[in-house]
């Protein structure tokens, strides 16, 4: 089933329970947490405590995104904070399928991102050792930026060798993803779906997630 995954990038930190149990009761399916850490993208936001606070906020479960250097030092932190899904990038990473093996012996899901210039035969060696693979179409770093559109593209390319080789490897999207362009994408052959602005800058958190899901299930 295809899942609707906010981002609590764009979340009001002010009020951050009361955001999650709003998402949490409009159908959200996972929660994303996006880890940055100044270096490998231009911006900061938090770490382990935070995550595992957000743990305790919610049940759902909880897909940390690693939009940082050395990933590899902070998987037993994030998988004790209450990750369920951890995605590392493949463009700093130089031993990616020993990184991905030790996140799934830890009994989370793991995921290879790849940023928007990251040409999918990049993961040609990879795909069969991964959980599912998260597809930026934004570049890394901040929310709300706008949709890179050949994005699409490329999920249309990685879902055709995921089914030619039967692998049983998710697609996530991640970066402007709203109501307006969220049925093709779904349509390419996304899976998960990370939704940031366009759920916590929306008018009706309730009914952004609500809506987008019900498009996404069809
Ligand atoms: C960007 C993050 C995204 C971000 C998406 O670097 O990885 O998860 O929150 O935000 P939107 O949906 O606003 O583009
Ligand atoms: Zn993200």
């Amino acid at each position: 089933m295809k899942k609707i995954c906010p981002s609590i990038l764009s979340a009001d930190f002010g009020k951050l329970a009361e955001e999650i149990k709003s998402v949490e009761s409009a159908g959200a399916d996972i929660i994303h947490c996006d880890i940055m850490d100044g270096h490998f993208v231009p911006n900061l936001t938090f770490g382990p405590d935070i995550v595992s606070k957000v743990n305790e906020i919610t049940n759902l479960p909880l897909d940390v995104h690693l939009m940082i250097n050395s990933p590899e030092k902070f998987i037993e932190s994030f998988q004790k904070a209450g990750a369920d899904y951890i995605s590392v990038h493949l463009e700093n990473n130089y031993h990616l399928n020993r990184l991905l093996n030790r996140i799934k012996d830890l009994k989370v899901k793991a995921g290879v991102a790849i940023n928007p210039s990251t040409p999918v035969k990049a993961l040609e060696y990879v795909l069969e050792y991964a959980d599912f693979v998260l597809v930026m179409s934004v570049n890394p770093g901040f929310g709300g930026q706008k949709f890179v559109s050949n994005s699409l593209k490329k999920v249309r390319e990685l879902k055709e060798i995921i089914l030619k080789n039967n692998y049983n490897c998710l697609i996530e999207i991640d970066g402007g993803i709203g109501p307006a362009n969220i049925k093709e994408v779904s349509d390419a052959g996304v899976d998960m779906f990370v939704c940031g602005a366009s759920v916590f800058k929306s008018e009706d958190v309730k009914k952004s997630v609500a809506g987008m899901k019900k498009i996404i299930q069809g």
